[in-house]
């Protein structure tokens, strides 16, 4: 009988397991998200802040290449700098929280940062958080942001999320109907 060859592989680290604190479905947590732009000064917990992180390194990948890396800034001065850089991210200075998701620049690098952003402003929502996508990809301002923020070359700017609480409500957008949107098996 042919030994069966032992390979010896080093243990791989134990998963760090964060707390989930939210407890609202995807579903809701999807139909009730809105784009909020005003923060109050209550600071975010770094852990709600890794949690919303973790969110995002799970989303899907083309390839599972998963070319992110997150930047997470709470520095007053850095993010007054960044909102300054943006056209429509002036916001992004009273903010207690800003992530800036960065991929390196892949073939599906977009998509891929793009789900990962949504799985953040999805998560930061459900954790009862107010935010808010702000544009990166295809701006004037993406190198200049990532050379404020010590990022390598060849890494795209996907997105900016201002996040915080907010004491403020908002009405939701229009978005168009079920019905006009779905198509079942043809256009
Ligand atoms: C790719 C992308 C870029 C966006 N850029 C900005 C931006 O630069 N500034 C801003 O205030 N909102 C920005 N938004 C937020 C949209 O304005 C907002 O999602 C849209 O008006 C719908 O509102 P809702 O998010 O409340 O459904 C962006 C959203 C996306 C998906």
């Amino acid at each position: 009988m042919p030994r069966l060859k032992l390979r010896v592989q080093a243990p791989s680290p134990a998963p760090k397991i964060l707390k989930i604190k939210g407890n609202m479905d995807a579903i809701t947590a999807i139909r009730t998200r809105r784009s909020i732009r005003s923060f109050n000064n209550q600071p975010v917990p770094p852990d709600i802040i890794e949690t919303i992180i973790d969110s995002g390194r799970l989303a899907p990948s083309a390839n599972n290449v998963q070319p992110w890396e997150f930047v997470v800034i709470t520095r007053e001065e850095t993010r007054k700098k960044i909102a300054e850089i943006t056209d429509y991210g002036k916001f992004i200075a009273q903010s207690p929280v800003c992530i800036a998701t960065f991929c390196k620049d892949t073939k599906y690098y977009l998509e891929d940062g793009c789900a990962a952003t949504e799985n953040m402003l999805i998560s930061a929502h459900a954790l009862g958080l107010a935010g808010c996508w702000v544009a990166g990809d295809k701006k004037r301002y993406c190198q200049e942001i990532a050379h404020l923020l010590g990022v390598p070359p060849h890494y795209k700017l996907v997105s900016l999320i201002p996040l915080g609480y907010s004491d403020k409500t908002v009405n939701a957008h229009h978005k168009r109907d079920l019905g006009e949107v779905l198509h079942w098996e043809r256009f």
